[in-house]
């Protein structure tokens, strides 16, 4: 049979990778695909760059529409990313008749409504399966091996680089500026990194983990995000002294009234695994109602990894070129007619545990009033603690866990808490799940 084309858009870390990996597990993957596959075109703005690929054999242009207008072209790699001209371009080689293959997360989150139909229209996929968690199989997990079950809620670090900064200032101590300035070099963050620190590329990554879990459309804007830049080495230290690791967790749970879409710093028990993943690594908890609870654990950025997961789906691509398509595994695994208008909750219907840090003057019937204004607003506390003044302050450290509460009672009570003649500064809220 003939060799499948592939145009590849970008040649920076992703589309490097995925040229590296293409050419050198050429045979197998032949094997695997039943065709050959080979890359005979690909773009990037600069072409004087020094690149991590050799691009022999290449036909290169600062165009990507020379490989989208290209008759020969089977397949398209969009690894540009950004959601800007990109849309145009992936909906231009859908029109084309291109299959085409994406990591990009906030295209997809933002625009995949659109591009999925118009790619049902053309009869094309568009497969997606690095844009979430790297190079850890979780769409495919999800969509297909999961594809039995009711999924109840699903919890993940998807975020490598957050989860490298919370990792290294955890251990090493080190400054958040400095974590993300090798993030940046390594190739993890974004090209806007407070995308990583503000929790918007994992809610990108949750929006789509929620649909094909929930089999809802994709609604990014409904997520709640809260970033990792409020943490600090105290709220680390505190936790790890009540048992608890904060990671910067995607958390989607479906619930009688709704689904919860949130991205937040969190406590879990140390004891989880999910609390032990560290460094760039992401993992995926889900919980099916015939499985049970599955973990899925591997690097979540930088070329390689990243480019495992992008070939996959050129393999899965080739296989179905093949195939009737009306029996193709569906872009967002339920069925395009049959996506379900659930509500997604607002923050005030978040039902959760939490963590707070306050500073309070130390004299007699600050803990009850704090402790009063908590039961007045139904919420049980789990454990308390009382700390030392840190260095010169004279105000003294309260730590409280709560069970779980609505977040709008808990809205209420920091508020009142914080109004306290006796209580200085802000309370420090984290939520706190226990991924039971
Ligand atoms: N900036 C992303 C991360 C890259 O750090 O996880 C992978 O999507």
């Amino acid at each position: 049979m003939k060799p499948v084309k592939v145009g590849v858009l970008g040649l920076g870390t992703v589309g490097g990778g995925t040229v590296n990996v293409l050419k050198r597990n050429a045979a197998e993957i032949a094997r695997r695909a039943g065709r050959e596959i080979v890359v005979t075109r690909a773009s990037a703005k600069d072409l004087s760059k020094e690149r991590i690929c050799d691009t022999q054999g290449i036909i290169l242009s600062t165009d990507p529409m020379d490989i989208i207008n290209d008759p020969e072209i089977d397949i398209v790699l969009e690894l540009i990313g950004g959601a800007g001209l990109v849309k145009e371009m992936v909906l231009k080689a859908i029109e084309n008749g291109k299959y085409v293959v994406t990591a990009n997360k906030s295209l997809i989150a933002l625009h995949g409504n659109e591009i999925f139909a118009k790619a049902s229209e053309k009869g094309v996929i568009v497969a997606f399966e690095a844009a979430v968690a790297g190079g850890i199989p979780i769409i495919k997990a999800i969509r297909e091996g999961l594809s039995g079950n009711q999924i109840e809620w699903l919890a993940g670090i998807i975020n490598g680089t957050g989860n490298f900064i919370l990792t290294e200032m955890r251990d090493k101590g080190r400054d958040f500026d400095d974590v993300l300035a090798e993030a940046q070099a390594l190739g993890y963050a974004e090209a806007d990194p407070t995308f990583d620190v503000e929790g918007i590329d994992a809610g990108h990554k949750l929006t789509i983990l929620a649909s094909i879990a929930f089999g809802i459309p994709l609604q990014f804007d409904q997520v709640y995000t809260e970033g990792i830049t409020q943490i600090t080495r105290l709220d680390v230290e505190y936790a790890e002294q009540l048992g608890y690791r904060i990671k910067h967790l995607g958390i989607a749970r479906k619930t009688s009234e709704g689904i919860e879409l949130r991205v937040h710093p969190t406590l879990i028990p140390e004891r989880r695994l999910i609390a032990n993943v560290n460094g760039v690594m992401n993992a995926v908890l889900v919980k099916g109602d015939a499985v049970g609870a599955t973990l899925y654990y591997g690097a979540g950025a930088g070329a390689e990894p990243t480019a495992s997961a992008v070939v996959a789906d050129v393999i899965d691509v080739v296989r179905a070129l093949t195939s009737d398509p009306e029996n193709r595994v569906p872009h967002l695994a339920f069925q395009a007619d049959s996506l379900a208008d659930i509500p997604i909750l607002s923050s005030e219907r978040f039902k959760t545990s939490y963590y707070l840090r306050l500073n309070a003057e130390d004299k007699p019937g600050v803990l009850a009033d704090v402790t009063r204004i908590l039961a007045d607003h139904h919420i049980s506390i789990e454990a308390i603690i009382q700390k030392e003044p840190v260095g010169d302050e004279t105000a003294i450290p309260i730590i409280l866990l709560t069970q779980i509460t609505l977040e709008k009672e808990m809205n209420a009570a920091i508020a009142k808490i914080e109004a306290l003649q006796t209580v200085t500064g802000k309370v420090n809220r984290i939520r706190l799940e226990t991924l039971k």
